[in-house]
């Protein structure tokens, strides 16, 4: 199957037909047993009534004649649909029996080293924890870009904060819904580098389009370095305009929804943005993290992602200009 994926053009990173960990492996085999099963019974089948259609086109036409029916013919047209069945009833149970070791499988996957990470399901966005039980002050928050280690179990324990959502990065895991009140578990590991999308997978509402997330799988080391440095407070203004960025940061809305950790600001409303520089996208994967898209963002979010919960600001030119640049400290 992993042909389709190798289509020039074709979404190789949102796929589940290109497993890119053990998880989406299983799934996928199941996925071809079933496909390669149903297509030939499918071709089969019009075979067979092609043929006929062929095989009386003349007579059709016809009044058609009564002919007796013998006992040779009945006993064969009897044994060939208690054939059909018998055959059907055993490929139902071959689907029935691989869906259920799949299951078995993404059940009994390593979580004795697991790694965990909070998932946090919002309209409509994600919130990313790592939890550091040894130094809690450490841990660390981010937002729709979950960096995990290759070949490391995973365990991403979700919920949700308001509607039902899906967590759904079809190259590496299945989908699981993350329901408010109800925490789930979901094992899974990447085996190969790259940056892999996912998606909300559960209707949540007007953005629900919008409301992806990429899990960035990197070698142990550079996991580690990205690691102690979201760990750390955010960066001091090292220059005027930064410092007057900040400042304008802490007058203004920003900081009712918004945490950055070494500043006054920690609300836990909207994303983290104690290392916001250092993410690709904002707004859920919608737009590259850009000074131009992140100024527009500020100013109007709602023309760019109506409904989301960013409120519009008023901010005059300057400052949003010294905002930009203190925000694009925050690597
Ligand atoms: Cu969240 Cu759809």
């Amino acid at each position: 199957m992993s042909l389709l994926a190798a289509i020039p053009g074709f979404p190789s990173n949102q796929t589940s037909l290109n497993p890119a960990g053990p998880a989406a492996a299983h799934i996928e085999h199941t996925f071809a047993l079933i496909f390669w099963i149903t297509a030939t019974v499918y071709f089969i089948t019009l075979a067979v009534l092609m043929y006929f259609v062929w095989s009386r086109r003349w007579t059709l036409a016809l009044a058609p004649i009564p002919q007796p029916t013998s006992d040779a013919s009945d006993r064969l047209a009897t044994r060939a649909v208690a054939a059909a069945v018998a055959v059907t009833v055993l490929l139902l149970f071959v689907m029935l029996i691989s869906s259920f070791v799949t299951s078995h499988r993404l059940g009994k996957m390593n979580d004795q080293q697991a790694l965990t990470i909070n998932v946090y399901g919002h309209q409509w966005w994600w919130e990313i924890q790592y939890p550091n039980e040894a130094e809690p002050y450490r841990m660390v928050t981010t937002a729709n870009e979950i960096h995990v280690p290759i070949g490391t179990p995973i365990r991403i324990h979700g919920t949700s904060r308001d509607v039902i959502h899906s967590f759904w990065a079809p190259n590496i895991q299945g989908k699981r819904d993350l329901l408010p009140g109800y925490n789930t578990d979901v094992l899974m590991q990447v085996d190969k580098a790259g940056r892999w999308r996912g998606q909300c997978a559960e209707y949540c509402g007007m953005q629900h389009a919008h409301m992806s997330f990429y899990i960035v799988a990197e070698p142990q080391q550079d996991f580690d370095n990205w690691m102690s440095a979201q760990m750390q407070p955010s960066v001091v203004p090292g220059n005027i305009q930064a410092m007057h960025g900040q400042q304008v940061f802490l007058s203004h809305a920003c900081v009712l929804c918004h945490t950055i950790r070494g500043t006054t600001a920690g609300s836990h409303v909207g994303p983290d943005l104690t290392h916001l520089a250092s993410r690709s996208t904002i707004a859920a994967g919608m737009l590259p993290n850009t000074v131009g898209n992140l100024g527009g963002w500020i100013l109007n979010a709602q023309a760019l992602k109506p409904g989301s919960r960013m409120p519009p600001n008023q901010i005059s030119g300057p400052d949003l200009q010294d905002l930009l640049a203190y925000l694009e400290t925050l690597k």
